[in-house]
């Protein structure tokens, strides 16, 4: 039976320390550390996330600066709130809530976020200093799942990992961060030929495909490392991952719940990035 790995034990203690830090910082150099999240619409599942991450704001002592614009928002106004955001001095990191209403052009606004502000590693030049390990702001979720990893205590050095999913946001990244750990690196999509098989092999699994309960207990090493980044909505209205849960749990040796393991990590990793844009900002980094 697999040990459960607790993203909100975790989470918290990465939270304490950039607390610890941000306390320090205000206290040497009396300065304020402030993220701008700006959502756009009447999105649900966006409403909660944004809640989630004004809430740590408050945790770690940042300031958080809230734009919630109406779904008729134009393209032109949106331009106008970042790049007035780019260039307030109370603002060290700027979050535009994806995904925006379908008028909006995301990649447009994320190219206009400046990149020493873009805490969620969006845009081109972030994303390109993650592929060459070279980089100050790290992807968020994968990221944390990076964190969920090490909490484990199993070396990702030699390991095979497979990562189910080939998204810009995590899938991706994800691959790029395990690979940086010299991991060899698999990963997967829905035109991957024999998925069970690529499953199989992992010693380290990170499912990140939005698809309900796809990868099941038979597809999963026995001892294996599995990290579920899906959160999908049942009808029922119950949450569920993309790893089937009560199957899984039986085969790895460790593994994350859903809800309570990545979920967590995501916004905690936010923090350290925006804490991370104020240090650089203050040349202390
Ligand atoms: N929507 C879902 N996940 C994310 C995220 O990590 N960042 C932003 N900006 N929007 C999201």
């Amino acid at each position: 039976m697999a040990k459960i790995i607790d993203g909100k034990a975790v989470s918290a203690r990465v939270k304490e320390k950039i607390a610890m830090e941000t306390a320090e910082l205000k206290a040497k150099y009396g300065v304020s550390i402030g993220l701008a999240v700006v959502i756009v619409g009447d999105n649900p599942a966006s409403r909660i996330y944004v809640n989630n991450k004004k809430k740590a704001c408050e945790a770690v002592g940042f300031e958080s600066f809230e734009y919630a614009l109406p779904t008729e928002t134009t393209q032109e106004e949106l331009l106008a709130l970042i790049d007035k955001l780019n260039k307030d001095d109370k603002v060290n990191g700027i979050l535009v809530q994806l995904p925006l209403p379908k008028h909006l052009d995301e990649k447009l606004v994320i190219n206009n976020i400046s990149p020493d502000k873009d805490v969620d590693a969006f845009h081109p030049v972030n994303v390109g200093k993650i592929m060459i390990g070279d980089y100050s702001f790290l992807p968020c979720t994968p990221a944390g799942v990076m964190e969920l990893i090490a909490s484990t205590g199993v070396e990702i050095c030699g390991k095979e990992c497979v990562v189910v999913g080939r998204s810009n946001i995590v899938g991706k990244p994800m691959s790029m961060l395990l690979l940086h750990k010299s991991g060899t690196v698999t990963t997967c999509h829905s035109k991957t030929k024999d998925l069970a098989e690529q499953c199989r092999r992992a010693d380290i699994l990170v499912a990140a495909v939005g698809v309900p309960n796809l990868i099941k207990g038979n597809m999963i090493k026995e001892g294996a490392v599995v990290i579920d980044v899906g959160m999908n909505r049942l009808e029922n209205g119950k949450l569920c991952g993309d790893v089937e849960f009560e199957t899984a749990e039986k085969a790895a040796g460790y593994i994350t719940p859903v809800p309570g393991g990545v979920g967590p990590m995501t916004i905690a990793m936010l923090m350290q990035n925006t804490l991370t844009a104020a240090k650089t900002k203050l040349g202390i980094q």
